[in-house]
């Protein structure tokens, strides 16, 4: 399963290289980027770098702080809220490629010395008890079974007071997925949670829920933006870098999912 969950985010090659070459085509010089020119790409969820600061804002962030970022991907969310927040935060990610292009990315904005990445699983965590004061995880759970598990141990890893910000995408009321789509080509390692179960579920891990934001309608909005820029011929740098030729066809069916309720995204503010 983890195998088969790590393949489906990376067909091989070397990422940072092959999200080099787009930055190139679509006019962007790597010697002189920023966080916000990296976001199209390495922010990969459903409203970008706009959801990542709402979710760091709610978590009270100060200068001090270390972050735990769970299943941080290509690196976009630790990179955005170290930078805004000039604090240190540690990701750890399931595929081992995503870690290593996560490095590459954070020495291109100069960031290497505020973030960290490192190969783990969300579902046993490589940290010790109370180590972090704040963690999030980004469009994570749905590739995990065992959430139960996934959220005993960020409760684990936090310390007393801390704050968890979870952003995920949930099985809605309208009927079965449209697959492919960005987190898995076909049913066998997508695991939604309803929005009932999710609740349950945090408040099991010893969580207190201080705040539920449903964004379906903006994320409708977000990917039908997305679908549309992709229907024009100008070079552009999207998550196609590395999740290959489909994935058109998966901005196509997260619009219908989004649109008939098949799935909802929504956040959860909560406290230990
Ligand atoms: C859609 S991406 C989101 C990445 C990042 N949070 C972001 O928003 O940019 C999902 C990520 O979850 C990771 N992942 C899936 N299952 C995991 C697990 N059991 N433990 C840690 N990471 C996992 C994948 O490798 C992938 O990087």
């Amino acid at each position: 399963m983890v195998d088969k969950v790590a393949s489906h985010y990376t067909g091989g090659g070397d990422l940072a290289s092959t999200i080099a070459e787009s930055l190139r085509r679509a006019g962007k010089d790597i010697d002189k980027l920023g966080t916000a020119d990296l976001a199209t790409v390495d922010e990969f969820h459903i409203r970008g770098r706009k959801a990542t600061l709402e979710l760091a804002h709610s978590l009270g962030l100060v200068a001090s702080a270390h972050v735990l970022d769970i299943g941080s991907g290509l690196g976009g969310p630790a990179r955005t809220v170290a930078e805004t927040y000039s604090c240190r935060v540690t990701g750890i990610d399931l595929t081992q490629a995503f870690c290593d292009a996560a490095a590459t990315l954070s020495g291109w904005v100069g960031l290497r010395d505020r973030v960290a990445f490192r190969q783990g699983d969300a579902t046993s965590l490589p940290f010790g008890e109370a180590e972090f004061d704040a963690a999030m995880t980004i469009h994570v759970a749905m590739n995990i079974a065992a959430k139960d598990r996934m959220y005993a141990e960020a409760r684990r890893v936090l310390k007393p007071g801390g704050r968890f910000a979870v952003y995920d995408v949930l099985q809605g009321e309208g009927g079965e997925v449209l697959f492919p789509v960005p987190w898995a080509r076909e049913p066998s390692i997508s695991h939604l949670a309803t929005p009932d179960a999710m609740e349950a579920l945090l408040a099991g891990a010893g969580f207190r829920i201080l705040a539920v934001n449903d964004s379906t309608e903006e994320s409708l909005e977000w990917f039908e933006a997305m679908a549309a820029r992709m229907a024009q011929a100008v070079p552009a740098v999207t998550f196609q870098s590395f999740l290959g030729e489909d994935f058109p066809t998966m901005a196509r069916n997260q619009v219908s999912n989004l649109r008939d309720r098949r799935i909802r995204t929504v956040t959860y503010i909560c406290q230990v």
